[in-house]
């Protein structure tokens, strides 16, 4: 890329984040538009060890990870999630997406409509569907944040932004297990978005492993949304523990009191 290309590229990815809510925390280190993390789990333990690493900017859930936390799933109800939904935004002071588990358009709205009641953080994830549209343009309408999530293609995403999402969720881990890149569909939204000026952020979804995180980065991508294992993973490096071992052994020559 040239410097020239390099300058135009930034000004576009600035311009399409004009006009939005500035990162939450007012950190020395945050840059102009922070890439956020988010961690991809229904589990407290999770995601109160996320939180305490002083790097998550919010959650998202769906209705298999929220399955997988249930000890009892005969005893679980629709009010045991909606508590459940509760409690992570006790946790985290971030956008916290709840997808709705309903398929006609009418009945995602009134379910989207509950779930944003719980709490202003909640986030209604609408799946991409006809109906999803439909209820992500009528939600979104009266000031609920829909992120528009099992998306595989650009013509989906595309149709996300039109609706007024606020996220939209490409899966790139499943387009990969069907050979095919994941990260291409991402560069190709970031693009798209950019060309017109959408304001729905890029949130991307189904990552397995740190390089994703790295390929979400350089396409520009607003949001990733991480599984705790990964989180874990970014920080790690063989070197980083051998060298760390090393200063260790060596610092015991001056002792520390
Ligand atoms: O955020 C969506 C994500 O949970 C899907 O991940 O690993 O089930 O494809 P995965």
């Amino acid at each position: 890329m040239t410097i020239m290309a390099v300058l135009l590229f930034r000004r576009t990815h600035r311009s399409r984040n004009e006009g939005r809510e500035p990162p939450k925390a007012d950190l020395n280190n945050e840059t102009e538009q922070d890439m956020q993390f988010f961690i991809d789990t229904a589990d407290l333990e999770e995601i109160r060890a996320a939180n305490e690493l002083g790097v998550l900017d919010g959650v998202t859930t769906n209705p298999s990870l929220v399955a997988k936390i249930v000890q009892e799933p005969d005893r679980f109800t629709y009010d045991d999630f909606k508590a459940h939904i509760a409690k992570i935004c006790e946790i985290v002071d971030g956008p916290v997406s709840a997808e709705v588990t309903t398929l006609t358009a009418d009945e995602m709205i009134a379910q989207g409509e509950e779930l944003a009641s719980i709490d202003e953080n909640v986030v209604v994830k609408c799946p991409l569907t006809l109906d999803g549209l439909k209820a992500t343009r009528a939600l979104s309408g009266s000031g609920i944040r829909v992120n528009a999530t099992l998306v595989f293609t650009t013509t989906q995403a595309i149709l996300a932004a039109k609706a007024g999402a606020s996220y939209v969720s490409p899966f790139v881990g499943r387009l990969d297990d069907i050979s095919t890149e994941g990260m291409a569909l991402i560069r190709q939204i970031v693009t798209v978005y950019e060309n017109y000026g959408y304001p729905t952020e890029v949130l991307v979804a189904s990552i397995r492993h740190p390089q994703h995180v790295v390929e979400a980065a350089l396409a520009g991508a607003d949001v990733a949304t991480i599984p705790y294992k990964v989180i874990g993973q970014l920080a790690k490096h063989p070197l980083t523990d051998n060298g760390l071992e090393r200063f260790m052994k060596d610092a015991a020559i001056f002792g520390r009191e």
